[in-house]
């Protein structure tokens, strides 16, 4: 197999061609495969036909999937997939005031999978089923880049620092519904350090996971909120992040470990399926 991989942007993403995800991934392709992740952070794979059971099987090429602790956005038919879907399970179309859309109304924020739990997920697999032409567009921003280019004063009050990241902050902030005592109690905060080093690079980044974070430590409440903003301005900068456009069967791949990203608003009438599995995380954050 002859992967072909062109770059995207000069800091993120490159398009690869050359692999055929419904057919089983190779010990030799699969190596090469996470040396192109770790150098470009988003890999985009075009015409990408998948059914959810090879997407499953696709994700085990990268990790285990990730079941989500929440049974609204699960797929009921295949668990694994996590319904980034303005059309449910039964192929109707939900209002922006539905539970559901509510709900993933947070993803026209910035933010990194999982970020929530004691292990982060290390990275995403999106299908484009039905992808939108009024918007939709996904922005992925490069943290290591972010973390490099913060001016000294900025850098100086996030080394050696943790946030608090609680799934809950979701409610807070999209309307969404509160979490049960039950998923409350399964999914409870974590503090996570702000600065990160990638297990698989070395490299330092910068780890925010702005509708996740509702605290910093030895911080008010709104001083934490207002670096946190700060932040994520800096890192959203047009310089540090690659936008993707979709194409019907893109698939795209990206490392939660060192990259943020968020959607641009659709037209609520348009269908825009996506399907996602989610790459159980490697470990622990490391702190840098
Ligand atoms: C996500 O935040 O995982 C989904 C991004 C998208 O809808 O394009």
């Amino acid at each position: 197999m002859a992967l072909s991989v062109e770059k995207l942007h000069p800091l993120i993403g490159a398009r690869v061609t050359g692999i055929d995800f419904r057919k089983p991934v190779g010990a030799e392709a699969r190596a090469e495969l996470q040396r192109i992740w770790l150098d470009n952070l988003v890999l985009v794979f075009p015409n990408q036909p998948l059914t959810d059971e090879e997407h499953v099987q696709a994700t085990h090429a990268f990790g285990e999937p990730e079941i989500f602790h929440q049974n609204i956005i699960k797929s009921r038919k295949v668990p694994e997939i996590f319904r980034v879907s303005n059309v449910d399970d039964d192929g109707n179309l939900m209002p922006p005031e539905h539970p559901t859309m509510q709900q993933l109304g947070s993803a026209r924020r910035w933010h990194t999978d999982s970020s929530y739990r004691p292990n982060p997920a290390m990275g995403s697999l999106l299908h484009g089923i039905e992808v939108s032409r009024t918007g939709g567009v996904t922005c992925f921003t490069n943290m290591y880049a972010a973390y490099e280019a913060l001016p000294p004063a900025l850098r100086a009050r996030v080394e050696g620092r943790k946030a608090r990241h609680d799934f809950e902050m979701l409610s807070r902030i999209a309307n969404a519904r509160k979490p049960t005592d039950a998923e409350r109690a399964a999914m409870p905060p974590v503090w996570q350090p702000m600065v990160r080093v990638h297990p698989g690079t070395g490299r330092k980044s910068l780890y925010i996971s702005p509708i996740y974070n509702d605290g910093i430590e030895g911080m008010d409440d709104r001083d934490a909120m207002a670096l946190i903003a700060e932040l994520t301005e800096f890192a959203g900068q047009d310089r540090f992040v690659y936008k993707h456009v979709w194409e019907t069967d893109d698939m795209l791949l990206w490392d939660n470990r060192c990259t943020m990203h968020v959607v641009t608003p659709h037209d609520p009438l348009e269908r825009r399926v996506m399907h996602r599995t989610t790459i159980v995380g490697d470990g622990p954050v490391i702190a840098a």
